[in-house]
């Protein structure tokens, strides 16, 4: 990849930019700059020893490295900051380096000058060997210096940039909610700050600009967007840290066919700022198909392995294992060879992940079934499981017998864990997940749970099984929707219920009374009352898309900043206790733990 490329060099160079103490950046320079008289800045990143009294020093910035080759550098260290002038020329017959961009080139008659000495730096600047992550994040100053990092946040801001241009091609306008607020639902725990001037009230930091975004539309912004920073204290994970970033959006007199365009549209720009390729069309799914399918409301659909339907070829069946109400199979094609450790670790995993167990089957030559429970199974019913699963001789089939979601879960988990494939093989598979349930599950107080948030709009087909009790309501389905990638949910959204009467109902099913309504929500809900557009929209993770383009398993090698898996930052050691006179001001005391 070139500098240009890289994004690290604007196209048509630097010409007309401030230049600073440098002409040149040292990526750039190719076999066309021979002759040139350039001034360099930037990082001693490698010094090798020439004879007595010259040396090859690698100099490094933002765009790359090229040698310089340097009369007396004896007293040139790793990391020391330098700027060298010299002229470009073309390396010796035979010492070009191919797999370096300025390979054929290289800086000499150089006068080095010595701008800032360095100490030697805690792990190595070249990213070819894995470091301490403790380590990393401690001295993320160096490590930031790093080829990796350098080219995830290049990319990150190029994703930015594209999303920006995107949400303003389409009328969206930029717009900023507050950091300091009363909490938002998002379902997460909050962070709170104490407030110095009201003691004892406390601000939440929000989880999203959710309330703000439905405020905005009430007061006519008509199309809102927003890189908006988010806080939200919980479990830290691969693709959660406590404040991330959101493209979040919201729009008017719209519904969910023009949401999922504008997103689609944000997010096939960004790709394509960052791979030079548009992502095809995404496609769509109901979340039923979804979990029905691959066992996932975020499914990977980058590999097959599909969970198959075997519940009507046991409806009559004599294995108490399988008089579930649903039963279904993964075929793994080839998969014979499995060693019965490997099954016996997969159904020990099938049984964390919640299921009462895991029946194999082996398909031999002949078609019949090797399997521990052959002998409990009728001959119909091995027949059935093999036509349904399409097997042949030499696979492996998967089965799991339980309640439905239940089923889809399990298998859905066995399919990635036999299945899935590294985070940056494969290509971006896009995929719209739509139809979500109103709510997820029934509490143990008896009242449903949401699926999203307590805003989002029923299904319009579906307003009749609201009045239904219980389990259903489970069956209730919203105009909500999610973007995924490989298998990450990348975003949700919905229509918003605009109307306060459907508001006030949903609250009730919530078990949210008048009260508690009027003082979580009561502004949003006053705001109804003068006038609110119907709206809808979406947010998704920056972090999570910049990660998954760059490649990453990681959100933190995105960020440039992040913590750790405990949530603490080893670089300013934050969170930090604070000064007893910072907590008297505040009317906080410590409780001893
Ligand atoms: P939701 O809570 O689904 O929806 O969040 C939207 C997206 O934000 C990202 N995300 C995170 N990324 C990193 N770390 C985290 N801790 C984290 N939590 C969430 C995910 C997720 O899909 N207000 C609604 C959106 C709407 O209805 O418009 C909301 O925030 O990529
Ligand atoms: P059991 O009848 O519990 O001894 O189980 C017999 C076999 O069926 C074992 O291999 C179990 O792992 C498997 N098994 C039991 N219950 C289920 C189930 N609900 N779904 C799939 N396999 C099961």
């Amino acid at each position: 990849m070139s500098a240009e490329e890289a994004g690290t060099v604007p196209a048509g160079g630097f010409s007309g930019v401030a230049a600073g103490m440098r002409t040149r950046y040292c990526g750039e320079l190719r076999a066309d700059d021979d002759g040139a008289q350039v001034a360099l800045c930037g990082w001693v990143d490698r010094r090798r020893e020439h004879g007595e009294h010259l040396a090859f020093v690698d100099v490094r910035d933002r765009t790359g490295v090229v040698q310089c080759v340097v009369d007396g550098a004896a007293d040139l260290r790793s990391e020391y900051v330098v700027r060298v002038t010299g002229t470009v020329r073309h390396r010796p017959e035979g010492t070009a380096n191919p797999v370096l961009p300025t390979g054929e080139v290289e800086v000499g008659d150089c006068e080095v000058e010595v701008l800032a000495r360095a100490e030697p730096p805690p792990f190595p600047v070249d990213d070819r060997r894995d470091v301490d992550e403790t380590l990393r994040l401690r001295h993320r100053y160096v490590d930031l210096r790093r080829d990796r990092l350098q080219r995830n946040l290049r990319l990150r801001a190029r994703v930015n940039s594209a999303l920006r241009r995107s949400m303003e091609g389409h009328g969206f306008v930029e717009v900023e909610t507050p950091m300091l607020i009363a909490s938002t639902p998002e379902g997460a725990r909050d962070f709170v700050v104490p407030s110095r001037l009201s003691p004892g009230a406390f601000y939440a930091l929000p989880q999203s600009p959710q309330l703000f975004k439905q405020l905005c539309m009430v007061g006519g912004l008509d199309r809102y967007y927003q890189i908006a920073r988010c806080l939200r204290d919980e479990d830290l994970r691969a693709d959660r840290q406590f404040e991330f970033m959101q493209l979040d959006m919201e729009a008017s007199f719209v519904g969910q066919e023009e949401v999922l365009t504008f997103v689609s549209d944000a997010v096939a720009d960004a790709t394509e700022a960052v791979t030079g390729v548009r992502p095809a069309q995404m496609g769509r799914i109901t979340w039923r198909d979804a979990l029905d399918r691959y066992g996932s409301d975020k499914p990977d659909t980058r590999f097959g392995l599909e969970l198959v339907e075997l519940t009507p070829v046991f409806a009559g069946t004599g294995f108490n294992a399988f008089k579930a109400p649903c039963v279904k199979g993964i075929r793994v094609p080839g998969g014979a060879s499995t060693t019965r450790n490997q099954l016996d670790s997969l159904t020990d995993s099938a049984k964390r992940w919640g299921a009462k167990g895991l029946v194999w089957m082996k398909v031999e030559p002949d078609g019949t079934l090797t399997s521990p429970v052959a002998k409990f199974l009728s001959e119909p019913e091995q027949v059935g499981i093999r036509a349904s699963l399409a097997a042949e001789p030499g696979d492996l089939l998967l089965l799991v017998a339980d309640e439905w979601l239940r089923t889809c879960h399990v298998l859905g988990l066995v399919r990635l864990a036999l299945g899935r494939p590294p985070v940056n093989e494969g290509g971006h598979h896009f995929l719209w997940v739509v139809d979500f349930p109103l709510f997820e599950a029934i509490g143990d107080d008896g009242r449903p749970v949401p699926a999203h948030h307590p805003f989002t709009m029923p299904h319009d087909d579906d307003w009749e099984l609201l009045a239904g009790e219980g389990e259903a309501l489970l069956a209730v389905r919203s105009q909500a929707y999610d973007l995924t990638l490989n298998g990450w949910e990348l975003g949700s959204g919905s229509v918003r219920i605009h109307r306060p009467d459907v508001q006030r109902r949903i609250f009730a099913l919530l078990g949210i009374g008048e009260e508690e309504a009027s003082a979580k929500f009561g502004f949003l809900l006053d705001a109804f009352r003068y006038g609110a557009p119907p709206h809808a929209g979406f947010a998704f993770g920056i972090d999570r898309l910049a990660a998954l383009l760059a490649g990453e398993e990681n959100i933190r090698e995105v960020i440039a900043f992040p913590k750790t898996q405990s949530g603490t930052d080893p670089l300013t050691g934050a969170p930090t206790p604070i000064d007893p006179a910072q907590l008297t001001e505040l009317g906080l005391r410590v409780l001893p733990r």
